[in-house]
């Protein structure tokens, strides 16, 4: 059985969709499971409980069906400006409980894939990161996310972490949402215009994340267990880059064309010593996805073709 964990955050809730509508024997949690506490996580991979929150619709006729062989781990401290004033407790949630997942997994023979950030790097590359490439995170948010990468390698051995960046999805507080609420609010908007990366929609994600497990588990079928896909790490975005200010416009339009955005707004640039976040973020964060299509064949959409699908579909809602 898989066990999702974050399935009610914007990732998780995408994943948990995909499971059931693949009619997958899962189960799902959120923060009632604390994963920065040991005894917590051990409890609830080792439970007989046959009726957990979020099951899929499958019930357990044995409690032996209960046995967890996935891990999917979606949920993180991802505030990422609170994260400089509350380092315990982003490492508590993305660094140890990281590791407590690595080490359940070992224990239990499960697998683990666990998602990351483009934040572990510093931004100062001119050409797309890839995964042999040096970390250097600059805030608490990154350092926390690549020391739960490094906690996850040195416990086992069985895991895919999954570098991605610039998030959204239907189920939660995203740019795309709000920047449509703020194009219908008001009159003129400033935008990040020296920050380049790859928007990523989330049902991308979860999809690869899915394939992930399809992969290893044909061939690991056929095959046996030395032939799933290489575990390790792998980045993985849409296609494509560009600017969170060309982001935005690009959101606008889209936005008017399917009457997601129903007045004018002017949009400017503006440095990102002028937006003045907390937080610092890397200046340029293009993550290179050759690994993971080598790897997994998959075919990877681009942004923009992502997002006018997002913006077109009916479970579009802003936050
Ligand atoms: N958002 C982005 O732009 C972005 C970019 C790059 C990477 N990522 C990574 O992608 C992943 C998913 O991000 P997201 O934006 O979907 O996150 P999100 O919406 O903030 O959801 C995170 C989930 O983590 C759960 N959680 C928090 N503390 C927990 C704890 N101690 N124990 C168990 N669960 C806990 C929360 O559960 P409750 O709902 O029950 O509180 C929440 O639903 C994260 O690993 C994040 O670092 C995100």
């Amino acid at each position: 059985m898989i066990w999702l964990i974050g399935a009610k955050g914007m990732l998780g809730t995408h994943v948990a969709r995909l499971l059931t509508e693949k009619d997958l024997f899962w189960t799902g949690s959120g923060s009632e499971v604390d994963i920065s506490n040991p005894a917590a996580v051990e409890n609830f991979i080792t439970s007989t409980e046959t009726n957990y929150y979020l099951s899929s619709h499958k019930k357990f006729s044995n409690p032996k069906e209960r046995k967890i062989n996935w891990i999917i781990n979606c949920a993180a401290y991802t505030a990422v400006d609170n994260a400089e004033n509350d380092e315990e407790k982003a490492r508590a949630v993305n660094t140890t409980g990281a590791l407590n997942l690595a080490r359940a997994a070992r224990n239990h023979g499960a697998k683990l894939i666990h998602i990351s950030t483009d934040y572990v790097f510093d931004g100062t590359s001119k050409v797309p990161y890839t995964e042999a490439d040096k970390k250097n995170p600059t805030g608490v948010y990154g350092r926390t996310k690549s020391d739960g990468e490094d906690a996850i390698c040195s416990s086992m051995s069985q895991y895919y972490i999954l570098r991605t960046a610039w998030l959204y999805g239907f189920y939660g507080k995203n740019f795309v949402y709000t920047m449509t609420k703020l194009f219908n609010s008001k009159d003129e908007i400033r935008v990040v215009e020296d920050q380049f990366g790859t928007p990523t929609y989330c049902g991308d994600l979860a999809s690869a994340i899915l394939m992930i497990i399809e992969k290893s588990e044909k061939a690991t079928s056929v095959f046996g267990k030395n032939s799933a896909p290489a575990y390790g790490i792998y980045h993985f975005t849409n296609e494509g880059q560009t600017s969170w200010l060309d982001f935005a416009k690009k959101i606008y339009a889209i936005g008017k064309k399917c009457g997601r955005v129903t007045k004018d707004c002017t949009i400017t640039g503006c440095t990102t010593a002028e937006y003045g976040a907390k937080a610092p973020r890397p200046a340029y964060s293009v993550l290179s996805k050759e690994k993971i299509q080598k790897e997994l064949r998959i075919k990877i959409p681009d942004w923009e073709q992502s997002l006018k699908e997002f913006m077109s579909d009916k479970r579009f809602e802003i936050q």
